[in-house]
Order: structure tokens, then C-alpha cells, then sequence
């Protein structure tokens, strides 16, 4: 196969990881005879200084020209802290959600047995725990009609029939490839756009008669995910209870530094990390580029490449295994390891293994 990848680095850790990313991407490439192309372009705080504008048109270009995008994080204090800043990083990672139209964000929730101490859950409920959290990702709050006066100040919670259609088609169409049991998590309690999602949700079951739905209030969804995290295997909800929900979900597994995501809908697909950018870290060869490397299996996955992606995810396990790691989840008086040193181990299993 040939795949056009659009590559945007970003910010703090971004690039380091981004490089561990590409790297195994080329090594399974070569591995499996595809032929890959890289474009590089400008996101966030780094294009912000550069052009002034978080996700320049011509960085657009390169993602739509491109067959997906490997992206990496985006953020820096220095917008954090200065309330008057007219742009910020993150509108950039917006505006690529909203341009590329990528309403569909599928952030899997996935426990690796040997880091199951790592989790502030006990053993028994951590292990084996394997779900999917399927966040709608271009409406909602985060996009609605907003309004802010010195005394006043709103943000819309707008979501129309078709967007939750198709967000639900995509939350059924994982969970019949899965477990068969999808929670729809709204508010429908107090709030109209969860009632409207309920009642497309009830609408749509019936296609699904394979499919078990259940219907749950994100309050009592947060507190079902720590006393019960193995209840889950597909949820799919709104925007804002999404972005919290999956903060929640990666806490579980132990380490944020492993947690892969993509991104899909209208144009190119984005495959990311979870994490942030982590400012702190940056060029200290101290990042987990796991949920990078897992990005590209997510990518290789969605292509249809499942044994490439499958490769990849035995040669995370086989590093973890191996305790080639960095330090937030070594073992104690365990061999430091960097974000290099991960990175070129797993690209030699790879080489070294079918
Ligand atoms: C995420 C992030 C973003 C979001 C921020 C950086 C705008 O928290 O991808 O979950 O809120 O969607
Ligand atoms: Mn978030």
C-alpha cells in the first residue's frame, strides 16, 4: 500500500515522541513492503510564533492532500498563563477537528497486566479492564454559540439529529465488532441535547437487535468507570463529557503515556496520543513514546493493516516485558531508558520479528 502521511510534531514533547513515531511506521513499512511518504507541517505554539496562527492554511493543505495524519501534541505555558492571549494552541487542535471534519474520536481504554500496580484502582478491578470510549468530537459545547461579557458569559450545547446519528452509528458499529454492549452516557436528567441523543439512541436500537444498549448519567457513568471499569466495552457521548470521561479512563490504566487515539469523520483521519504536551519535559529524552508507537497501529488498523498493527502492539508489549521503559512506569532500581532508547528497541524487535 502507499499512504501519504501528514506529520505535525507540535509542541513540548511532540517532537521527540513524533520521531519515535515516524520511525516505527518506516520499520513496519519496510517490513511489510508499503511505501510511506512524510510531509511535515506546523501546529500549535510552534506555528503560532512562526505564522501566528495555531493551524495555518497551508498545514490544512498538507493534511487534506494526505491519506491520515500522525499528530502529536500541542500547548505551552506561556499561553496558559496569559489570559489575554488572543490565540492559543489548542484553537489549532480545534480548528483541525472542526476543518477536517473529524467528529468521531475513538479513544480506546486499554490495562497492560505487567503496570496494573501503577493504576490508584485495586488489581482485581484494573485487570482485564478493556473498553472504548467513542467521544463526538466537532460539536457540542466546545463548538455552540458562545458569549462572554465582563457580567455574563454562555456556551451553547448544540448538537442536530444527523450529528448524533452518525456518532452512534459509529458507537454500534464498534460494539458488534467487540462485545456487543454499548452505554450511551448523556444527562438526560436536566439537559435537552442529552435528551434528544436518548431519543435518537432509542430510535436507532432496534437496527442493532445484536447489540445490547444501556443508557447512563455521566455522573453516574465517572462513578461506575473506578468501582466497575470491566462494565464497559463501547460507550459513546458528547463532546465535553468525552474530553473528561477518557482524563478519568487513562487514569485507570496507570500511565497517560499509553494511550493511543484516532480521530475520524469527513476528511483525513488523525492519529494521537492522548496526552498532552508536557512542557516540562521537552528535549529532556524523558517521554513514553508508547501512545505515539500505538497511534501508528490505530493507523496501520484503520488502513486494514491489521498485521502491522498487530506487530506493533506485541513489540510494545515485548519492551514493557522487557522493562525497556521510561521512567514514570520503570520498576524500581530498573535501566533508565529514554524516549530514544524505547523507540530504537522497538523499531529492532520489528525488524527482527514477523
Ligand atoms: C483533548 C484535549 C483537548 C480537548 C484540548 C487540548 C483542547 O483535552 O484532546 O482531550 O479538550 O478536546
Ligand atoms: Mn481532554
Amino acid at each position: 500500500m502507499n499512504l501519504k502521511i501528514a506529520v505535525l510534531a507540535g509542541d513540548g514533547i511532540g517532537p521527540e515522541i513524533s520521531e519515535q513515531g515516524v520511525a516505527v511506521m518506516t520499520a513496519v513499512a519496510e517490513k511489510f513492503g508499503h511505501t510511506v511518504t512524510y510531509k511535515s507541517a506546523i501546529c500549535g505554539a510552534d506555528a503560532i510564533d512562526k505564522v501566528g496562527d495555531p493551524f495555518p492554511e497551508e498545514t490544512f493543505q498538507t493534511c487534506m492532500e494526505a491519506d491520515a495524519v500522525l499528530f502529536s501534541a500541542v500547548g505551552d505555558p506561556k499561553f496558559d498563563n496569559d489570559p489575554t492571549a488572543k490565540v492559543r494552541p489548542e484553537q489549532g487542535l480545534l480548528a483541525m477537528r472542526k476543518k477536517l471534519g473529524l467528529y468521531a474520536n475513538i479513544r480506546p481504554v486499554e490495562t497492560f497486566d505487567c503496570l496494573v500496580h501503577k493504576s490508584p484502582l485495586k488489581d482485581e478491578l484494573v485487570r482485564g479492564a478493556d473498553f472504548i470510549c467513542i467521544r463526538e468530537l466537532t460539536g457540542g459545547m466546545y463548538f455552540g454559540e458562545k458569549y462572554q461579557d465582563n457580567d455574563k458569559a454562555y456556551d451553547t450545547n448544540f448538537y442536530s439529529r444527523p450529528e448524533v446519528e452518525r456518532i452512534l452509528r459509529v458507537g454500534y458499529d464498534y460494539a458488534r465488532r467487540r462485545r456487543k454492549h454499548l452505554t450511551v452516557v448523556d444527562k438526560a436528567n436536566v439537559l435537552a441535547s442529552s435528551r434528544l441523543w436518548r431519543q435518537i439512541a432509542k430510535e436507532m436500537a432496534p437496527q442493532y437487535p445484536d447489540v445490547e444498549t444501556d443508557f447512563m448519567y455521566v455522573d453516574n457513568a465517572s462513578m461506575r468507570m473506578i468501582q466497575d471499569p470491566k462494565f464497559f466495552d463501547v460507550m459513546v457521548t458528547e463532546n465535553t463529557f468525552g474530553d473528561i470521561l477518557t482524563d478519568e479512563g487513562s487514569c485507570i490504566t496507570g500511565s497517560m503515556g499509553l494511550l493511543p487515539s484516532a480521530s475520524t469523520g469527513e476528511h483525513t483521519p488523525v492519529f494521537e496520543p492522548i496526552h498532552g504536551s508536557w512542557p516540562q519535559a521537552k528535549g529532556q529524552n524523558i517521554a513514553n513514546p508508547l501512545a505515539q508507537i500505538l497511534s501508528v497501529a490505530m493507523l496501520y488498523e484503520y488502513f486494514g493493516l491489521a498485521a502491522e498493527g498487530r506487530l506493533i502492539r506485541e513489540a510494545v508489549n515485548a519492551s514493557l516485558d522487557a522493562n525497556v521503559r521510561t521512567p514514570e512506569i520503570q520498576v524500581e532500581g530498573g535501566a533508565k531508558y529514554g524516549t530514544r532508547e524505547v523507540g530504537a528497541w522497538i523499531v529492532e524487535y520489528i525488524k527482527t520479528h514477523q
